[in-house]
């Protein structure tokens, strides 16, 4: 049986062509059943997407197993799709393995509808503010800033691997606003509520998850495959735990943190036609858990290895911070405004850290276009939102780190329109402002009290990126020095 297998395998590869719809992007020749598979790195596809941009121009397609997909490359058509056709492009995959681990709940991988749409604007609602209860999103990442300074300064003298620490801070910031409590960094909760969620964000888009959507037929089988459901449920699990646990101490009307929100929104709506429910609720905490994760986290460790790679930007965002905050004990998201160099530095920060290169895939919700292209409904689309932040001719310095990137002539901080690291149009990234956030006042904060130095033992520094769903610097160490006392606040970091 398995020659047989083969040879049908065999027969298939030489007797079915593979053709691209009518009027269909360009691109290369797929085989059948693996399509251009064999044609990307599977370590880092980058390089082959580059390639073939070249080849075929900013708009071509690739074929991911038997199903067409197309890329799109450069702010132009980028912005084309997600913004000025911002509803014909704003549809998720429902055949990927992680849309079947959702089942279209939640946000992240919702298609395009209702039940996206107002939990879409719950959770912005909630997280700009309007419900947190007494504590606002800047108090929470302020607190957990000094939870980072204290862990940073058993390393002073020394160094150490920021990885573990910057990703437990942004998943207690996380856990904070969603679940209104963070954790200590030994907490056996939080270890293993990360390493499950590390292990999952591998796997989910692995070789075997390739398998999982190429080959259908193999779905139900006793695959290793079978280990990210396992996974993702078992995290549900320890969600659904929380959830029962707020149902028992919250007070109605009165909530602490956006599960409370979400549990005083199913009562607000709860004489039916409602999308908010407790399974919707589970999958939005999730997303929300996942998705404000380690995309903070590796992009605080790219710009950290930045930082200590460029002393005289280090130096020059210390001096800025320090005449800035003068002798007040912590710094505000207000004062961004009056940091140019600063917001300048983190912006390139990110630009050069590309945390989410190909963002999360869309597909078309209706027959459209791009360029003179047609496109049919449920058309897979890829936005390359690496090519964006390092397209030539957008960027003074598309190819290093260089703060000027966000400097106009006399110093003024400005954002080009290329800087897409959190996408664009209606499927933009919901905690952007979260993000931005955390990032602006980590750094600031970090910056303020240590000076972050390549340690002499630490080789030489590698700035290339570990490609996946969110791309993250290689393994460092972070040498920390604490800046001399008169350089520091008055008034310590922040009392908890
Ligand atoms: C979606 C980037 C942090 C929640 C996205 C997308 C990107 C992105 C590229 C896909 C947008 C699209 O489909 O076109 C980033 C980066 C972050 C970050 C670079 C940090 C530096 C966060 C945080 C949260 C979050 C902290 C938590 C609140 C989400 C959600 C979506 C999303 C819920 C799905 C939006 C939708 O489908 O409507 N993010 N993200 N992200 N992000 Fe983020």
């Amino acid at each position: 049986s398995v020659v047989l297998l083969w040879l049908f395998i065999l027969l298939l590869f030489f007797f079915i062509r593979v053709r691209r719809p009518k009027n269909f992007p360009p691109g290369p020749r797929p085989l059948p059943i693996l399509g251009n598979l064999l044609q990307l790195d599977p370590v880092n596809p980058l390089k082959d997407l580059e390639g073939l941009k070249r080849r075929y121009g900013n708009v071509f397609s690739l074929y991911i197993g038997s199903r067409p997909a197309v890329v799109l490359n450069g702010l132009e058509v980028v912005r084309e799709a997600l913004v000025t056709r911002a509803a014909e492009y704003a549809g998720r995959p429902t055949h990927m393995m992680v849309s079947h681990l959702f089942k279209g709940k939640g946000i992240v991988m919702a298609n395009y509808g209702s039940s996206w749409r107002d939990h879409r604007r719950f959770a912005l609602t909630t997280l700009r503010n309007f419900g947190l209860g007494k504590r606002s999103m800047e108090e929470r990442i302020l607190e957990e800033v000094s939870h980072i300074c204290t862990e940073l300064e058993s390393s002073a003298g020394g160094s150490m691997d920021p990885q573990h620490l910057f990703h437990l801070a942004a998943s207690n910031i996380i856990c904070s606003l969603i679940f209104g409590e963070r954790f200590e960094y030994d907490d056996p909760v939080i270890l293993t509520l990360i390493q499950r969620l590390e292990e999952f964000t591998k796997e989910a888009i692995g070789p075997w998850a390739m398998l999982y959507e190429i080959i259908p037929v193999l779905r139900p089988l006793p695959l290793p495959f079978r280990n990210v459901f396992h996974k993702f449920d078992k995290m549900k699990e320890h969600i659904k735990k929380v959830v029962t646990k707020h149902k028992h101490s919250r007070i109605a009307g009165e909530p602490r943190d956006l599960l409370d929100c979400y549990l005083d929104q199913i009562d607000k709506t709860a004489d039916g036609g409602s999308t908010f429910n407790d399974a919707q609720m589970v999958s939005l905490l999730l997303d929300l858990f996942i998705a404000g994760t380690d995309t903070t986290s590796n992009t605080l460790r790219s710009a950290m290895l930045y930082l200590m790679t460029n002393q005289h930007v280090q130096d020059r965002c210390h001096r800025e911070i320090t005449e800035v905050l003068e002798g007040r004990a912590d710094a505000s998201f207000e004062d961004r405004h009056a940091m140019p160099y600063v917001q300048a530095t983190i912006h390139e920060a990110q630009r050069m850290s590309d945390t989410v290169p190909l963002s999360v895939f869309h597909t078309t919700c209706s027959n459209t276009q791009i360029n003179s292209y047609q496109l049919p409904q449920g058309t897979m689309v890829i936005p390359n939102l690496s090519s964006v932040l390092h397209e030539e001719g957008q960027w003074k310095f598309p190819h290093e780190f260089n703060p000027e990137n966000f400097l106009n002539e006399v110093g003024e901080f400005v954002k080009p329109e290329a800087f897409l690291p959190f996408s664009a149009g209606s499927r933009v990234c919901l905690g952007e402002g979260l993000a931005r956030m955390e990032l602006f006042l980590v750094l600031v904060t970090l910056l303020r009290r240590y000076r972050f130095v390549w340690p002499e033992d630490g080789g030489v520094p590698d700035f290339s990126l570990i490609f996946g769903g969110t791309q993250s610097p290689k393994p460092y160490r972070l040498g920390v020095r604490l800046r001399s006392s008169e350089e520091l606040p008055t008034v310590s970091t922040r009392e908890i």
